[in-house]
């Protein structure tokens, strides 16, 4: 395909799927390799593409859209206050953020919240405070201090995030890795108690259910043997929400399951409700006040424009109870595709609408991904054979079962 920058101009909304995917796959960097579907809007559970074509979006931009698409008050929140006031940087006060911290402070029982934009941010922040906190509060020797995470985790592609994966494609080919960081496996409280027996250990990062990793479900009782091994070992934990955080496993939060309270708190993704990159630290005084004016920062971390939206689209969760839904919606969802022959889905894993299945070896995954596209219905493959299921919340049980429908349907074709 020829484009010649008078072709172009003026031209994006006229390009066929066909042309948009040749202009990414010639000007873009190559690090994705996204299902063929060009999608120009979207609305609620549903994805249009430049066609025309409606699809069910069942992977809510990994857990991010759980409001749905571009809902009508999120985007209002966005309009209003992108009329009046979007970035200050943090060199003066706005009159967003102070209101911002203190709803989210208030709701989720933290002393203090530390604003930044992606997940992988929140993550590097709550990795500095936690070495931070080792030095100045627990007296690690400088330069010492360890942290801890379990194999299979996904927090993003920094250097340090790709430091502590276990994944070869994520960390092989970007070293040197950065030190101190350790891995033990997941869901295995012996491996957790044994490694927080180093006293120079500052932190345990996890997450509650871990996503990437092909949705993990630990054992019941896993987080609140956590719990209580960081607290015994005097050791921050850390849990990773951005993934499974504000509603997407049937609680606000997915340590709500087993009624327990990290030490640093992350969330990302639908804080925003999928609007604008918007991420958070949560910690009490005791721990965030070890980070002091000048040693660390964002520009559009806590950018007015952020606050207003994320501050409605957590508003939008609580008021139309999508937490409750994805807890009832998912069970629906879970049943429907636990009736589907094992000879096509070896496994069906969920919680809340943060759901999973596991399709036969002798079916391709990434087949049942485009045969669900055409379909109607967009996912997306994780790890091997293992494909996710997580539309936005918003979802109705109509919705939900047609979904299924579908699901069962293309699996069916595998026979003909
Ligand atoms: C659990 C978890 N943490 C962190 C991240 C990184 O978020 P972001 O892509 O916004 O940097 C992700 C992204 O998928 C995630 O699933």
């Amino acid at each position: 395909m020829k484009f010649t920058k008078e072709s172009m101009v003026g031209q994006q909304n006229q390009l066929s799927s066909q042309e948009i995917f040749a202009l990414e796959d010639k000007y873009g960097c190559r690090n994705y390799a996204p299902v063929p579907v060009a999608l120009s809007r979207g609305e609620g559970v549903f994805v249009w593409d430049v066609e025309g074509k409606r699809y069910y979006d069942f992977l809510s931009a990994y857990s991010a859209v759980n409001q749905g698409h571009c809902h009508p008050r999120i985007i209002a929140a966005l309009k209003e206050q992108a009329d009046k006031l979007t970035l200050v940087s943090r060199a003066f006060y706005s009159d967003q953020l102070g209101n911002y911290e203190k709803f989210m402070t208030d709701l989720l029982g933290f002393d203090r919240l530390l604003p930044m934009n992606t997940g992988v941010e929140g993550g590097e922040s709550a990795c500095k405070i936690a070495r931070k906190w080792a030095y100045d509060v627990k007296k690690i020797p400088d330069g010492q201090a360890k942290i801890i995470f379990a194999e299979g985790n996904f927090w993003g592609r920094t250097l340090s995030a790709v430091s502590a994966s276990s994944d070869p494609s994520c960390y092989q080919g970007f070293g040197p890795h950065m030190p101190g960081f350790h891995l033990i496996p997941y869901n295995d409280t012996d491996a957790l108690e044994k490694a927080l027996q180093d006293p120079n250990v500052a932190a345990f990062m996890v997450e509650p259910i871990q996503g990437e990793a092909g949705t993990v479900i630990p054992d019941d009782g896993y987080l609140r043997k956590v719990r209580e091994l960081c607290t015994k070992n005097n050791v921050l934990w850390i849990a990773d929400e951005v993934q499974t955080g504000l509603g997407r496993t049937g609680k606000l939060l997915a340590v709500d399951h087993e009624g327990v309270k990290p030490d640093i708190l992350i969330l990302g993704k639908a804080l925003s409700g999928g609007v604008l990159p918007v991420s958070a630290v949560l910690a009490n005084s005791n721990v965030m006040d070890v980070i002091k004016p000048g040693t660390h920062g964002s520009t559009y971390g806590g950018n007015p424009l952020a606050c207003a939206v994320a501050t409605e689209a957590i508003k939008v969760l609580l008021e139309e109870k999508l937490c409750e839904n994805a807890e009832r919606l998912g069970k629906i969802l879970v049943e429907e595709l636990n009736k589907i022959p094992k000879n096509k889905l070896t496994t069906v894993r969920g919680r809340g609408l943060m759901c999973a299945i596991v399709v036969h070896d002798s079916i391709s995954a990434y087949d049942v991904v485009l045969r669900l596209r055409d379909a109607g219905l967009l996912t997306k493959t994780t790890h091997g054979q293992c494909i996710r299921l997580a539309p936005p919340l918003v979802i109705t049980e109509q919705q939900i079962r047609d979904g299924a429908n579908i699901i069962r349907k293309v699996l069916d074709s595998y026979d003909k």
